[in-house]
């Protein structure tokens, strides 16, 4: 069966993206279509990026980055759920990225973003980063306001019509997740 992580993309104390990808992961695992799992970048403990050598090279001298990249091999696609930090994505997540490289390769991705317009800055900028990687971004996406969608901008109370644009974004996710297939057995 497919398997879609789910990468929770903030790490700082009182972030909202864990009650987000609980919610997507909660939709998610209705549709019996895929796999899903909650990836926190938070459980690994990543620090800034502290490879010797590039990560296209294969070469992962810490037990930390092979504890990342055994996690992340494990799927075929990913749904990455973003706030927006100074109109990007969050530098943990970027380095996230930067730790790996075939671990990421040809493999299908959704996002679900948010912030005071969507989170479309930050979802934009991740769309750049991930087609470096060769991470194909499927065209659905979730765009969450922080107005509207979280109470006090804490409290994730998300507006109904979200469910149909998840949904939507999913099955693209799994579909290409699939289709790339023979690229990643090759
Ligand atoms: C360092 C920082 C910078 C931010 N910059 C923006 C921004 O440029 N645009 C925006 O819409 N929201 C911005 N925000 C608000 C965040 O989108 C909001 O706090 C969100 O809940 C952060 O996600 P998290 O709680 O999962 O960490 C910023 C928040 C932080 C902490």
């Amino acid at each position: 069966m497919i398997r879609i992580g789910i990468v929770v993309g903030s790490t700082r104390p009182g972030r909202n993206a864990e009650n987000v990808a609980r919610w997507v992961h909660d939709l998610a695992a209705k549709r019996g279509d895929a796999e899903y799992e909650v990836v926190d970048l938070r459980e690994f403990g990543l620090p800034h990026l502290d490879e010797a050598v590039p990560a296209a090279m294969g070469v992962y001298e810490h037990p930390h980055t092979r504890a990342w990249a055994a996690k992340v091999a494990t799927f075929d696609g990913f749904v990455f759920v973003t706030p927006e930090y100074n109109s990007s994505f969050p530098g943990a997540l970027k380095s996230g990225l930067d730790f790996l490289h075939a671990e990421w390769t040809d493999k299908a991705a959704g996002l679900v973003s948010y912030g005071v317009d969507g989170g479309v800055r930050a979802a934009e900028h991740l769309r750049q980063v991930l087609g470096r990687l060769k991470i194909a971004d499927v065209s659905g996406q979730v765009s969450l306001s922080l107005f509207t969608d979280f109470e006090d901008m804490t409290v994730f109370r998300p507006a109904a019509h979200h469910e149909d644009k998840l949904d939507a974004m999913l099955g693209q996710v799994v579909s290409w997740s699939a289709a790339l297939r023979p690229l990643r057995a090759a």
